[in-house]
């Protein structure tokens, strides 16, 4: 691979009111973009003003879905400089998402370095306001011009930057969810364990029905039987029963989560015990009816730590910890943003 050159943008843009971000609606001055072709690898890697790009009509990204991304973020540190969060667990699962997708992978250490290079190019666009943070969006299209139904011969990977506010309106507040039993997430062998578009693109016709049903996100149960669960919303899913937590085994089509890992390691250090195995939802139902529930919570990049408030399967609907923030999902959250703004210690190495 060639070395990456910089071009600046000559206009600037106006920076956006830190207290009313959003979530994926503003984007920084420059993003990064490297090509592949057969033959050739990973090539003319480049940061430059940001902007629209131009694409054949038949790219075959836009027709067969040969898409994969990844999410990450960045966060201002006392010093006026900057850190990122694990950056290391997601460029390893950019790669588990590639080959999936037969897609060709990357060099994590140059892309790190890429990225590390455009956000601190960009780096006066970290918000630093309370739940606020760069995210990263690293994505890879395939841009070969064809309509076969194979692997492209050529892709663009690209970078960009937004600056994000909390991903649900809630923000840490307990959010309603609805038990789908009928539309799937993803099954066994297919993509699920793969940060792929078409992924979330499925998801959205259920995600649409909930919202009209007045709930916030879906609960997603295995593509098989539809008994056991899987993720919540675009998040994996932990359960806080009779003094454990239970999060569901990964299986081959859940995600593995970067704050998945981390609420683990916590969950660990402070001496709870965490268990990784499949949960039915007659189970979590049941343990709901005999006051066992204690608290249930999705994590994400984006949302870190999304507390549920209330949960609807069937006719049934239950309330989760007084329809309140319980006490892990709080402490996870305080101790995860903490860390990662470097205001708490980094016993795990997690900063970079
Ligand atoms: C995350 O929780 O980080 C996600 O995967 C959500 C993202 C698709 C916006």
């Amino acid at each position: 691979m060639n070395k990456l050159t910089i071009v600046k943008a000559e206009n600037l843009k106006a920076k956006p009111d830190s207290d009313h971000l959003g979530f994926g609606q503003y984007f920084t001055d420059h993003m990064l973009v490297m090509d592949y072709t057969e033959g050739k690898g990973w090539h003319d890697p480049s940061i430059v003003p940001y902007g629209p790009i131009a694409l054949d009509p038949s790219a075959m990204v836009f027709h067969y879905g040969q898409e994969v991304f990844e999410g990450m973020k960045a966060y201002k540190t006392a010093e006026g400089q900057f850190s990122l969060f694990r950056p290391d667990m997601n460029l390893k699962r950019l790669n588990i998402s590639c080959e999936r997708m037969s897609i060709p992978q990357v060099d994590p250490e140059l892309l790190l370095d890429g990225i590390t290079q455009l956000v601190s190019l960009d780096k006066d666009w970290i918000p630093e306001g309370e739940d606020t943070s760069l995210y990263i969006r690293p994505f890879i299209i395939a841009t070969e011009p064809c309509l076969g139904v194979r692997a492209a011969k050529q892709y663009k990977l690209l970078v960009i930057l937004s600056p994000v506010g909390s991903y649900y309106p809630e923000g840490i507040h307990p959010v309603s969810i609805f038990v789908e039993d009928e539309y799937v997430r993803a099954v066994r062998g297919g993509t699920g364990m793969a940060k792929t578009s078409g992924n979330y693109a499925s998801g959205i016709r259920a995600q649409e029905i909930a919202k009209l049903e007045g709930f916030s996100q879906v609960l997603w149960l295995d593509g098989v039987e539809k008994k056991y669960i899987e993720e919540v919303g675009s998040m994996n899913v932990f359960f806080k029963i009779g003094g454990e937590v239970i999060t569901p085994e990964l299986s081959g089509s859940i995600l593995a989560g970067v704050t998945r890992d981390s609420v683990m390691t916590l969950l660990r250090s402070w001496g709870i015990q965490v268990i990784e195995r499949k949960i039915s939802v007659a189970e979590l139902f049941e343990a709901a009816r005999e006051g066992k529930l204690e608290e249930a919570f999705g994590t994400g990049t984006a949302a870190v730590i999304s507390p549920i408030g209330t949960m609807k399967w069937g006719e049934e609907q239950i309330a989760v910890a007084g329809g309140q923030t319980g006490e892990i999902s709080k402490k996870l959250y305080d101790s995860i943003t903490g860390i990662q703004k470097g205001v708490l210690e980094d016993p795990f190495g997690w900063r970079n």
